[in-house]
């Protein structure tokens, strides 16, 4: 099939190089100059595992890159519209881009299209995307607008769309539904799976993707619900977490024991500083806002956010109590990516929860295996964050270790080198990495969420030497205020 991708940020790239890899002939349109003469000279502008393979193999052949929309229309059956949908500051979905993306498509229409809603929108985006396609003279009976809503998860976004839990597919005439179920035709019949050459992914042996047809309706709410369902699973788990350390329970404990209900299930149970990323917190109050101006109100999901934002807090609490005071502390931070796998810095708590203890006086070295270019430009030249080149480099000298995404690098590290490398050993984990009783017998401190504190035969020497050095830093600056 002839198949247009307009946006080439995550979701469009990941698209388009896994359509070109299903046999289609893809052009990926963006309005961005320098990224599409990256992407034509081979450079992959995100982190994601075998993307770069996908579009070395397609680029050329059958993926094209281009500035013109209008051509791009007029070459494809399918356009998917995959352009950012970002928040507004009332967290609406900011629906601009999609809107110059519909007026473009239109005037371009010279035969039967479908155009498809690929990012995330709310209810109603795809009424309304035809509504400004005739306004904008597209004939009516010349196209369908579907939704098809996208799974992927960065990191392993390319092997979530070559093996979907399921495809959704909302379309309101028959016509446009054979088209889209065309297109993900080699996934539901199985045959790409039985390509000696295809992206190995989760599954072995003969597999055939799940495709659901909807109404374009229930299709953009599926989206919005899903992601708001596993934010409330990672919401829920983060404030059983809370009570667990309350009465002194271990939060992996009760997470085996809820998980292994097959009615719950174990995924997106794991606890620590909160959800981050482009997704979750974005579509969390867009989908809010939704259930609110259609006179729904959807008190769960201020729940979520708000248990979410305090995560980070608690942990804030958690660095303070294990260090005694915070001011002029040295701390080394290792992670900073939203979650493992990606170099994704977007709505990061590691971003958020650096940025707290800058303000609260701490001095921070950070590292992480993805993320260093981004955040460099994230904090910029001049900022008090000092980049380390590898994770024992970032603990050498520093008051404590803070883990803040879940790489599994870090999980591998030297519990020894750990604790001689830091000046007093004290580990404070807000991914649950390790395994309180190694760091017992490491001899560090350690504090996790959820789980009792590992407060070694030491503490108390630990103690009195972080109140001397806080007692010595408060004359400190009682001199220098003088
Ligand atoms: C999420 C959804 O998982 C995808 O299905 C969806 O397509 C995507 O948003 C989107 O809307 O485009 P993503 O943002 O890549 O994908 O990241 P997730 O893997 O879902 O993780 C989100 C956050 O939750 C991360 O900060 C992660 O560390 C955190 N998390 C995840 C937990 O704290 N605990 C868990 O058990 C799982």
């Amino acid at each position: 099939m002839r198949i247009a991708v307009v946006g080439s940020g995550y979701v469009g790239l990941v698209a388009g190089a896994c359509f070109a890899e299903l046999g289609h002939d893809v052009l990926l349109v963006d309005n961005d100059e320098h990224k599409l003469a990256a992407l034509k000279l081979g450079e992959c502008p995100i982190h994601e595992k075998f993307l770069p393979e996908l579009l070395e193999r397609h680029r050329g052949k059958r993926l094209d890159f281009t500035g013109d929309l209008a051509d791009a229309v007029r070459h494809s059956q399918l356009i998917f519209i995959a352009v950012g949908t970002p928040p507004k500051d009332d967290g609406d979905a900011d629906l601009s881009y999609v809107e110059s993306v519909a007026q473009g498509i239109a005037g371009a229409i010279d035969d039967y299209k479908v155009v498809v809603e690929k990012s995330t929108v709310p209810v109603y985006t795809n009424s309304w995307v035809r509504k400004i396609m005739l306004l904008n003279g597209a004939p009516a009976e010349l196209f369908d607008v579907a939704s098809n809503p996208e799974f992927l998860r960065e990191g392993t976004a390319v092997a979530d769309f070559l093996y979907p839990d399921r495809i959704v597919v909302g379309a309101d005439t028959d016509r446009c539904a054979q088209l889209l179920a065309q297109a993900y035709g080699p996934l539901t019949d199985g045959s790409y799976y039985k390509n000696p050459d295809a992206i190995p992914g989760p599954v072995t042996g003969p597999f055939q993707a799940h495709l659901i047809r909807t109404s374009a309706k229930s299709a953009e709410l599926i989206k919005h619900a899903s992601n708001a369902f596993l934010a409330m699973k990672i919401s829920f788990i983060n404030a059983v977490a809370s009570v667990c350390e309350a009465v002194g329970a271990d939060v992996e404990q009760v997470r085996e024991g809820i998980g292994t209900d097959s009615r719950i299930g174990r995924r997106f149970l794991s606890p620590g500083v909160g959800y981050g990323g482009s997704c979750f917190p974005k579509d969390l109050l867009a989908f809010r806002s939704v259930a609110r101006e259609n006179g729904c109100h959807f008190g769960l999901l201020d729940e979520t956010a708000r248990v979410n934002e305090e995560q980070r807090n608690r942990f804030i609490r958690k660095v303070r109590k294990a260090l005694w005071t915070l001011k002029g502390k040295k701390l080394a931070v290792l992670g900073l990516a939203f979650k493992n796998g990606t170099d994704d810095l977007r709505e990061s708590p590691a971003v958020g929860i650096i940025k707290s203890l800058l303000k609260e006086g701490c001095a921070i070295t950070a590292y992480d295996p993805a993320a260093m270019g981004r955040a460099a430009e994230e904090f910029g030249p001049n900022s008090a964050v000092r980049f380390a080149h590898g994770p024992y480099e970032a603990l050498q000298g520093a008051d404590a270790c803070l883990v803040l995404t879940e790489w599994e690098d870090f999980a591998a590290l030297d519990l020894a080198r750990i604790k001689q490398l830091l000046r007093y050993p004290i580990v404070v984990d807000g991914r649950n990495l390790f395994k309180p009783a190694a760091m017992e017998e490491a001899g560090l401190h350690y504090y996790s969420i959820g789980r009792p504190d590992v407060v070694g035969a030491h503490s108390a020497t630990v103690t009195s030497a972080l109140k001397e050095a806080a007692s010595k830093n408060e004359a400190i600056s009682r001199n220098e205020a003088a």
